[in-house]
């Protein structure tokens, strides 16, 4: 029994891997400024393709410290207007970068609230577009997208009454629209007297041969900290290597999420990360803040209400769920697909979302399955934490 379970495993996955695979490359072709570069990945090259600019290559001897930079950057609340938000703020690496604050929606600086969920960045390098609606189509173009947004870390944001000095204590300004970046710099260069006694200068120099603080460099630093948030060793990785069981209740979870006649959650999320980088509607109907999804970059109207399927890796501790947070338990989530979607005549809702019949038991197996996603060692890892005191 257990052999031919991990013999269809393997099979499975060798067809998701597949699937993912040929829509991608048909459906979705990479922008032509960035190149394929499996570089150093320490993902199978059977899971998958990371995508990576040629002028910022994994390979370079520098990476680690080009990293290195990243995650000070990442967890550096002077990355935002008023010394409040750092990336690390809304992606908390101990809950799968999740958000720390179990918000639906995030909270920005001055506790402003956002529209989306902050979802995992778990192995995010190998998504094929960025953000729910997928309007980012790599690390180093997202990067700068938080960092001007005026509900997250606000540097196109500017206050009447701005003080004179710019320092973090004393209040906060910043060029009044566009992306102005000569406050943020100053900022960035005046630390250094901190009581870990780090300073920019060095980083930058150690990681790119220059001092100069600039976006580009900003961006492309915090993209290689985001390429090494890897996680190859769940519970599930290591049943499917043959190196542990799972249980009764987890395998036939797993048969019920690949059961392509009924369930069929690998319909949707397949693949090494569980997702198949498209689109969908899967019937939650419409949220409070009418997010039209998809639409709003493609402007096609097949696109409406339509959202990127999420990863599935971690998602045991990555709640709430959804483009909006809507449900804070993996229960919730499998009522709504159990019933065919919250709103049945949700327009553009997926063909694969119909009621499904599943008990109580077989839902509470589909959810020890998703708890096998979980990577004690991905969530543990201490390199990928804050440097800073607080
Ligand atoms: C205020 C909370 C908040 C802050 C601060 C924040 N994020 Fe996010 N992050 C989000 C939300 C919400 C989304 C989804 C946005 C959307 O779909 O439009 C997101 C999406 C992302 C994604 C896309 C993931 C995917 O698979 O689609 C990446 C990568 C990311 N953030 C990295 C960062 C980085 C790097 C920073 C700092 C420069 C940052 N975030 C700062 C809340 C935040
Ligand atoms: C038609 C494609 C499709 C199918 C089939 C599907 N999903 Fe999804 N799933 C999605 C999309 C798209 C989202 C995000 C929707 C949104 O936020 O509006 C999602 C979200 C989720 C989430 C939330 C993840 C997060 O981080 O917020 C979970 C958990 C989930 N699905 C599990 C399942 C399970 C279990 C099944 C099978 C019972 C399943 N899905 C079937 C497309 C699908």
């Amino acid at each position: 029994m257990k052999k031919y379970i991990s013999v269809l495993c393997s099979f499975v996955l060798g067809m998701i891997a597949l699937a993912a695979f040929s829509g991608c490359s048909k459906e979705n072709p990479v922008a032509p400024e960035l190149v394929m570069n499996p570089g150093n990945s320490p993902i199978p090259t059977s899971a998958g393709i990371m995508v990576v600019p040629s002028d910022n290559s994994m390979s370079d001897p520098n990476f680690a410290a080009r990293a290195e930079l990243g995650r000070h950057l990442f967890f550096d609340k002077s990355l935002s207007v008023d010394g409040s938000t750092s990336c690390g703020s809304c992606h908390e690496p101990t809950i799968g970068f999740a958000d720390p604050r179990r918000l639906a929606t995030s909270m920005g600086f001055e506790q402003q609230m956002g529209t989306r969920n902050a979802p995992t960045l778990t192995n995010v390098a190998y998504n094929s577009f960025l953000t729910w609606d997928g309007r980012f189509p790599s690390l180093e173009k997202h990067a700068p997208g938080p960092i001007f947004n005026s509900l997250e870390m606000g540097n196109n944001f500017s206050r009447t009454f701005s003080p004179q000095s710019d320092t973090v204590s004393s209040g906060y300004h910043s060029a009044p629209g566009g992306n102005d970046t000569s406050f943020l710099f100053k900022r960035l260069n005046g630390k250094g007297s901190d009581m870990a006694g780090i300073a920019y200068p060095r980083l930058f120099q150690a990681a790119w041969g220059t001092t100069k603080i600039s976006l580009d460099l900003i961006a492309k630093s915090i993209a290689c900290f985001e390429r090494t948030i890897v996680s190859t060793n769940s519970t599930f990785d290591q049943f499917n290597t043959g190196k542990s069981g799972m249980t009764q209740s987890q395998l036939h979870g797993f048969q019920l999420f690949t059961d392509t006649k009924n369930a069929n959650c690998i319909g949707c999320h397949s693949g090494y990360n569980f997702t198949d980088q498209q689109f969908h509607n899967n019937g939650i109907g419409i949220g409070k803040d009418s997010d039209s999804g998809r639409t709003n970059i493609t402007k096609k109207s097949e696109d409406l209400y339509m959202f990127k399927t999420p990863s599935l890796r971690n998602v045991a501790s990555t709640g709430p769920y959804m483009h909006d947070g809507r449900f804070t338990t993996l229960q919730q989530v499998l009522k709504n697909y159990n019933q065919g979607g919250m709103d049945p005549y949700s327009l553009n809702k997926d063909s694969k979302i119909h009621p499904l019949g599943l008990s109580d038991a077989d839902i509470s197996d589909i959810i020890d399955f998703l708890g096998t996603l979980s990577d004690k060692g991905f969530t543990n890892n201490t390199a990928f934490l804050s440097p800073w005191a607080n």
